[in-house]
């Protein structure tokens, strides 16, 4: 089924904030200490954060990304055509075959939206070659946190998003928010080694007034439905008042707000 909405500008700015942290794991990791690497990026979209990320190491020689968001996918590979270090190919994850191994499984927010994302997990690991490792960076929406929230504001948010909105849209139909917790027990039942889990943590604290609105903004707020086809209006308003309260207590300077994002390292 063809997807076409996920809105780049968006994934863009995402994908700048979480650089520092992105590239931190990737040194973590150690498996730049390697020559001749290969990394496969599953869900690249339009190949921007996948050039931000890997581009500037020199020992990694090839760089594959995939996608099925036609209009995303079609931008890298019209950008990188010509270029023999960089592959870009529409492709859905369930249709990789076990023919080309790779030394960086690559899957930044795509994983919550898979329909099996256990067994995807499992078939991934015959893609990796013997020295190679997969990371996962997934959202886990248990780690936000309000505070004070007497009228629950937070929850009422996350449950008609995960109830009316959600659901509704094409590439969110699947999608799980609360997948980071789940993903240790995924890869500990397909066999996966080493694993190792961090959390990167954002919360209120020292920000500014701007600062805060903006970090709504892209950790709370993209839950509005007035864009979003398919959707009553009567939930686009609730969301919106509910939002509208929400981004009142964030101008509060005694608020307080955190949330983790989760990022897993593993060896087949
Ligand atoms: C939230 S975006 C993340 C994009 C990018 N990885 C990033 O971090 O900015 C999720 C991406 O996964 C892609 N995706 C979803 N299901 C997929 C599947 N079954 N196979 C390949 N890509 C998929 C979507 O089309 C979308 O581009």
């Amino acid at each position: 089924m063809k997807q076409t909405s996920w809105n780049l500008s968006k994934l863009k700015r995402q994908a700048i904030n979480n650089q520092d942290f992105d590239e931190y794991i990737l040194i973590q990791s150690g498996i730049l200490e390697n020559e001749h690497l290969k990394v496969l990026d599953i869900g690249c979209s339009n190949g921007y954060k996948t050039t931000m990320l890997f581009d500037k190491y020199s020992n990694i020689e090839l760089i594959v990304g995939i996608d099925i968001d036609e209009k995303a996918i079609n931008e890298a590979i019209d950008k990188f055509e010509g270029n023999k270090r960089y592959k870009f190919k529409l492709k859905n994850i369930d249709e990789l075959d076990d023919t080309n191994k790779y030394d960086i499984i690559y899957l930044s927010y795509v994983l919550q939206h898979l329909r099996n994302p256990k067994e995807t997990i499992k078939k991934l690991k015959n893609k990796l070659s013997d020295r190679g490792i997969i990371i996962i960076k997934v959202p886990d929406d248990s780690f936000k946190i309000c505070y004070p929230d007497e009228e629950n504001l937070l929850q009422q948010i996350l449950k008609l998003y995960e109830k009316e909105i959600m659901p509704k849209r094409n590439i969110t139909k699947y999608t799980d928010r609360y997948i980071g917790k789940k993903v240790l027990n995924y890869l500990e039942t397909s066999g996966y080694k080493d694993i190792q889990l961090y959390y990167s943590i954002s919360d209120t604290i020292n920000k500014s007034k701007e600062e805060k609105i903006k970090f709504f903004e892209r950790s709370i707020a993209f839950r509005r439905a007035n864009e979003k086809d398919n959707i009553t209006l009567e939930v686009k308003n609730t969301m919106d008042n509910l939002l509208n309260k929400v981004k009142e207590k964030f101008e509060d300077e005694n608020f307080f707000y955190t949330m983790a994002v989760l990022y897993y390292i593993a060896t087949k």
